[in-house]
Order: structure tokens, then C-alpha cells, then sequence
């Protein structure tokens, strides 16, 4: 592919940028200065340097984001900054997007993507996936509550009954609830109709994939195959 091409294709610039880029030294491979625009590298295992900075080219972006409070999912939000003013711009420029999103005033492991088909089948309901959330309430957790959650709430604009695919207490003011759809604030409706509340909402689980201990708020970090596979294993989530 032409070093111009590539870069553009990973979120560089338009292609007259990239090419400015390039004629100006900003662009090696290995230390080694690649000025001409138009010369051919191979894609394959590929990592590069822009004005010193190293990446890995990749065909398709995916990635976790460890979202903070005090930002919306939007690249237009409406009352909040959006959560692209704490990623590289190339994200935008790609077009990398949440997968299904999480509310300004929820935390926690937001997946984004470039890969269409991937923010399709990971942010659909239909497909079930758990996604495990730490609920914080403003009162105590009761039995009640928990087994109206486990049987199944009514939602507004919703015909059946919606019911949590798991839910513990974790604490007296804590719950730790799964559900399968992505229904708009599908959490925060939920504890309501049940006969609680959500004080604070943290996202830890997507699919058999965790949020690391390591990954400090506002961070963000590629998900390499053995995420992408421990995302897809729904074993001991999902039985
Ligand atoms: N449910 C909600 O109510 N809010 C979120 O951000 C995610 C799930």
C-alpha cells in the first residue's frame, strides 16, 4: 500500500494531509525516514513512527475504553464533553464508535470499533450478551427488589416483562445485575420499576470480557485476538 494511503486509512488525515506529513520526515518505519508519499510498504505485522509516536497498523480498530463520568458517548454531544476529546483523533477521523453506549453519568468498559458488523452483533440485544454492571443505590438493597429484578419488570413502551439475567447483592447499597438487551437507560428503568433506584452505574462486563484493574479511567487500550476471543467466550457468563 502507498505510505500516504496507509496513513490516511488509519486515521492521519485526509490524503493531502498524510502526504504533507510524510514530505515533511514525519514518517519512518524502524527510526528510518520514509519521505516519499507514494512509495509501497506491506501492510503485514506493520509498525510505524508519526512525528515519534509508534503505531500498529491495523485493517479494522477495536478497543476498550475505560469511560469516566462527565461525558457523552456522541461525537455532537448536547450537555457534556464528548469521550473523543480524551482519544487520539485519529479515532474520530477513522470513524471508530462506541459499541451501544453507556449514559454521561455512567463508568466503566465501553468497547468501540471501526468494524460495522462488529458494533452490530456486539451492540444488538438480539444476540443476548450479558453485560454485567455494579449498581450503586441510594437505599437498601432489598430482597424485594432483587427478586422483582429476577422476575421480570415492566418498562414503559416495552410489551413483556423484562427480567435481569443475573442479580446479587454485593453490598448493602450494591447490586451486581446482568441483562441481555440494550434498551435505552435499560439499568436505571429497571431498578426504578423494581422498586429501587441507581445512585451510581459502572459497566465491568461486556461478553466474557472484563474491565482490567489496570486501566485507569479515561484510559483506552486495543483489544488484541485473545480479547476478541475472551470477549466471544460466554462460557461462565452465560450458564
Ligand atoms: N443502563 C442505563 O440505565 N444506563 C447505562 O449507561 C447503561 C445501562
Amino acid at each position: 500500500m502507498k505510505t500516504e494511503r496507509m496513513l490516511q486509512s488509519q486515521g492521519f488525515g485526509s490524503r493531502k494531509d498524510c502526504r504533507a506529513l510524510i514530505r515533511a520526515g514525519l514518517f519512518s518505519i524502524d527510526g528510518v525516514v520514509i519521505d516519499d508519499p507514494f512509495a509501497e510498504i506491506p501492510t503485514t505485522e506493520l509498525r510505524f513512527e508519526v512525528d515519534g509516536e509508534s503505531w500498529r497498523y491495523r485493517e479494522q480498530a477495536y478497543l476498550m475504553f475505560h469511560k469516566p463520568a462527565g461525558y457523552e458517548c456522541s461525537r455532537k454531544p448536547t450537555f457534556h464533553p464528548s469521550i473523543y476529546t480524551l482519544l487520539p483523533q485519529q479515532f474520530a477521523n477513522r470513524d471508530i464508535q462506541p459499541v451501544g453506549r453507556l449514559d454521561q453519568d455512567t463508568t466503566g468498559l465501553l468497547l468501540m470499533s471501526d468494524d460495522g458488523q462488529f458494533i452490530h452483533v456486539w451492540s444488538s440485544g438480539k444476540k443476548r450478551i450479558p453485560k454485567e454492571y455494579l449498581v450503586q443505590t441510594s437505599e437498601t438493597v432489598s430482597d424485594e427488589l432483587i427478586a422483582n429484578l429476577l422476575a421480570g419488570v415492566k418498562l414503559d413502551d416495552e410489551p413483556e416483562l423484562i427480567a435481569a439475567f443475573a442479580c446479587s447483592r454485593e453490598g448493602d447499597r450494591m447490586l451486581r445485575l446482568t441483562v441481555t438487551e440494550g434498551k435505552y437507560h435499560q439499568v436505571k428503568r429497571m431498578l426504578v420499576a423494581g422498586g429501587g433506584n441507581v445512585a451510581k452505574l459502572h459497566r465491568n462486563r461486556v461478553g466474557g470480557l472484563e474491565l482490567p484493574d489496570d486501566l485507569p479511567e479515561g484510559g483506552w487500550r486495543w483489544l488484541e485476538p485473545g480479547d476478541l476471543a475472551r470477549l466471544a467466550d460466554l462460557r461462565g457468563v452465560a450458564d
